[in-house]
């Protein structure tokens, strides 16, 4: 396969308004904190942050980053709070709420409550002070364990690494018999660059096999043939080399693939023209790796056609 050509581009050459428009186009989809915080006057907080993301299993960790204002290079209101009252509550907001969340998100005055201005209800929370939003399918109470300044000039991110100590989640979205969250039955929201979102949905879910336990072949123990074929693709190739090496089919089976009636048809079809018939064989396995048939796909890219 020809490598795609690429743009290179130091920071530098660029204004970092300019640059950040090729950082968050390209890290995306990036989840959404909404961010409940509260100041020591107990004036209450809450903004949209996608500078965001899980980072540790135990402890359970979160951390969010409010870069300080490109203007005149002032703290945000949350970062603030959190320096003022180390507690936040951080939300996980679904497509019903995006148009509420982006409201909240105005900078207004400090000490205008957003979940006012949003129209969200306020609820307490268990373990921390800042009110925590009833409507979000997901909020994670947590403590804020430290603040880390990323830089000084205008713009600059603080990374404010928050420890989880209570969560919520409505029942709905839940999986039913084990833990965790139900993707199909979850709607989360996630930003993009300029003012682009997504949304999850069921049609946009797929799963991938996890790399075999047992070590598959890998991209280098795939026969030129299949490796260099111009109809299958570097996914179906991996789907390929995920498979062990005892795994792949044997002799026997093989030759009995080759009289499996759509194969043979293919093949007989083809009989004058052995190139056409390792063509057919390729789409024919790509379809059956698609459909999860990746043994039976092996075995038709085996046939011997010299
Ligand atoms: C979806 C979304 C994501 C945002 N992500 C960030 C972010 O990661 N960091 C940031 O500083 N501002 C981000 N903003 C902008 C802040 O929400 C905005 O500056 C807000 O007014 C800050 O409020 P505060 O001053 O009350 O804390 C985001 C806005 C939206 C709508």
């Amino acid at each position: 396969m020809p490598t795609p050509a690429h743009r290179t581009i130091a920071p530098a050459d660029l204004s970092p308004a300019d640059f950040y428009q090729y950082l968050i186009g390209a890290v995306a989809p990036r989840p959404i904190a909404f961010a409940s915080t509260i100041s020591a006057a107990g004036l209450v907080n809450l903004s949209p942050y996608s500078f965001f993301n899980v980072m540790s299993m135990d402890p359970p960790i979160l951390v969010f980053s409010p870069t300080s204002r490109g203007r005149d290079n002032s703290a945000k209101d949350t970062l603030q709070n959190v320096r003022e009252v180390p507690e936040v509550v951080i939300h996980i907001c679904d497509y019903a709420l995006v148009e509420q969340l982006s409201l909240a998100s105005a900078e207004y005055p400090a000490g205008v409550n957003e979940f006012v201005k949003a129209g969200l209800t306020e609820a307490t929370s268990n373990q921390v002070r800042p009110p925590r939003v009833a409507e979000c399918p997901a909020a994670f109470e947590c403590v804020v364990e430290q603040i880390i300044e990323l830089g000084d000039a205008p713009g600059h991110g603080n990374l404010v690494i928050c420890r989880v100590v209570r969560a919520h989640f409505r029942e709905d979205i839940l999986l039913a018999g084990k833990p965790g969250v139900d993707p199909l039955k979850f709607e989360a929201v996630s930003r993009l660059g300029g003012d682009w979102y997504s949304r999850l949905r069921p049609e946009n879910l797929f799963t991938v096999a996890r790399p075999n336990r047992q070590l598959g072949i890998g991209f280098d123990g795939l026969p030129p043939h299949i490796r260099e074929s111009n109809i299958l693709t570097g996914n179906d190739l991996a789907r390929l080399a995920n498979v062990e090496r005892e795994a792949l089919p044997t002799p026997a089976q093989i030759a009995a693939a080759r009289t499996e009636p759509l194969v043979a048809y293919l093949l007989n079809k083809h009989r004058a023209d052995p190139a056409e018939q390792q063509k057919q064989l390729a789409l024919l396995a790509q379809q059956w790796l698609a459909e999860g048939r990746v043994q039976e796909a092996w075995r038709v890219l085996l046939i011997d056609l010299s």
